[in-house]
């Protein structure tokens, strides 16, 4: 069976025994040593894709005469390892929480190449992230404009040293797969609005702050974004907003994020956002506004999170019950249970996202079968794959895997049903290296002290 090179990792290959391998390393000796279920990351795969986006944004905007910093999302899969590599690669890190932080700390990325999001951040987060000197932090309401302020006030060491902030906006374009990954519409919990007003008073707000910098403004409309209409889109609204707070105020913020969100493939035939075309198509949206406006052009920077390590990794998987089951009309529908599910996937429970899966244990000459691949948790939504074809001679013990999950699968496991967290295993140069460790029942045990 051939794979869509869409979907798999770039070091995937299939062997003359039909067995695949992804950077050299057969996926049977993988799961004989490691166990399933378990992600499989390619590293040189994540890493080509972080370059790329480096490599295209950095070209296309510096055609129009402006530089661009790329910060890797770590909400989508963050480590130690990957915030190196992410950061070897000529990247920054954008961490949403006191954790994502902790880890991009942990991996020695200095301060300065760190952002720190959140709409509603703790107060021992801003205090972490101001110990730390992260380059920025994102402010996500007026209250919070005033607490950041209020802590940069509260530590004399500071004094002089006022905290560099952007001030998250948003722009009304809808953008993104689903509602729940969409963000920039007015009617939800991200930002400070562009047409409501709020976003001009927490600009005026950080300004009238000593203790603050304003050195951007934010805005990302959402997730899984396939069309890029609406990165220009909202980038006109931003950079609107940037020219009217100079025709105001006199101050030019420096800077404009454009967010992350940009597509990737899931099914065979899904066409993912191409990282330099979008950029092409981004830079000069930005050039032509800046010319109308008769502004000088901002730093841009950008998040992907998805589109770097999504496609990077699959889910490895041993098949346990395969149950036909009888539909309507005489179809069957093959059930195919394996060692996971909605534990650690949650992405087709929570937004009907839908994936393929492959056997990569051995060939097969059988005849496909329509099938269901299904978790082992007490929930008939317990569905990782919907539909796929499978050989039909599909049986216990065999491997499955699903590609594109680095993205949101770890990062959104849960124990439910008290299910340990598979590991994160790095591919490399025909060798395995475990970047986070299968979770065993200890680890969970570990918690109840009752
Ligand atoms: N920047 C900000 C401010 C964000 O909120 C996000 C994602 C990103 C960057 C990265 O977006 P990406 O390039 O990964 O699409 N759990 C959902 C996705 C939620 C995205 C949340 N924010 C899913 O599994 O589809």
């Amino acid at each position: 069976m051939s794979l869509d090179r869409h979907l798999w990792p770039a070091g995937t290959a299939t062997g003359p025994d039909g067995a695949v391998r992804i950077a050299g390393v057969d996926l049977r000796a993988l799961a004989a040593e490691h166990g399933t279920p378990a992600y499989v990351l390619d590293e040189a795969d994540f890493r080509a894709r972080a370059r790329a986006f480096v490599a295209g944004f950095g070209a296309a905007f510096a055609e129009i005469g402006t530089v661009v910093d790329v910060y890797y999302a770590g909400k989508a899969f963050l480590c130690t390892a990957v915030a190196r590599w992410a950061h070897e690669e000529g990247l920054r890190i954008d961490t949403a929480t006191g954790g994502e932080l902790a880890v991009a700390l942990r991996a020695q990325i200095p301060g300065q190449d760190i952002g720190l999001h959140g709409n509603n951040k703790s107060d021992a987060e801003i205090g972490r992230a101001l110990d730390a000197g992260v380059g920025r932090i994102v402010v996500d309401s007026l209250a919070e404009i005033e607490r950041v302020a209020d802590a940069v006030a509260a530590r004399p060491e500071r004094a002089g040293h006022p905290a560099p902030v952007m001030v998250r906006v948003t722009t009304g374009v809808h953008a993104g797969g689903h509602e729940y990954i969409a963000t920039a519409h007015e009617d939800q919990k991200f930002g400070l609005s562009v047409t409501g007003g709020q976003a001009m008073t927490g600009l005026l707000a950080v300004l009238a702050r000593p203790e603050l910098e304003l050195v951007g403004l934010h805005s990302h409309i959402g997730s899984q974004i396939l069309d890029p209409s609406g990165f220009e889109a909202a980038a006109r609204v931003v950079l609107t907003l940037r020219a009217e707070l100079a025709a105001r105020t006199g101050h030019l913020v420096p800077e404009v994020d454009l967010g992350g969100g940009y597509g990737i493939a899931y099914l065979p035939g899904d066409v993912p956002l191409d990282p330099a075309r979008v950029a092409k198509d981004i830079a000069g949206v930005v050039a032509d506004t800046c010319g109308e406006l008769g502004t000088p052009l901002p730093r841009i920077s950008i998040e992907p999170g998805r589109a770097i390590v999504g496609p990077s990794t699959v889910t490895l998987y041993t098949v346990g019950t395969v149950k036909p089951v009888p539909l309507d009309g005489g179809i069957v529908r093959t059930y195919v249970s394996v060692d996971g599910g909605m534990s650690d996937n949650l992405r087709p429970a929570l937004y009907g996202a839908r994936y393929s899966a492959a056997l990569v244990s051995r060939g097969s000459v059988a005849e496909p079968v329509l099938a269901r691949v299904v978790g082992k948790h007490c929930e008939s939504g317990d569905i990782v794959v919907h539909d796929v074809d499978l050989p039909g001679d599909i049986a216990a013990g065999d491997l499955l895997a699903v590609p594109a999950t680095g993205a949101y699968g770890r990062s959104m496991a849960s124990n439910y049903n008290l299910v340990p967290r598979p590991p994160v295993i790095a591919v490399a140069e025909g060798a395995t290296r475990v970047l986070v460790r299968r979770e065993t029942e200890d680890d969970l045990l570990a918690l109840d002290v009752s």
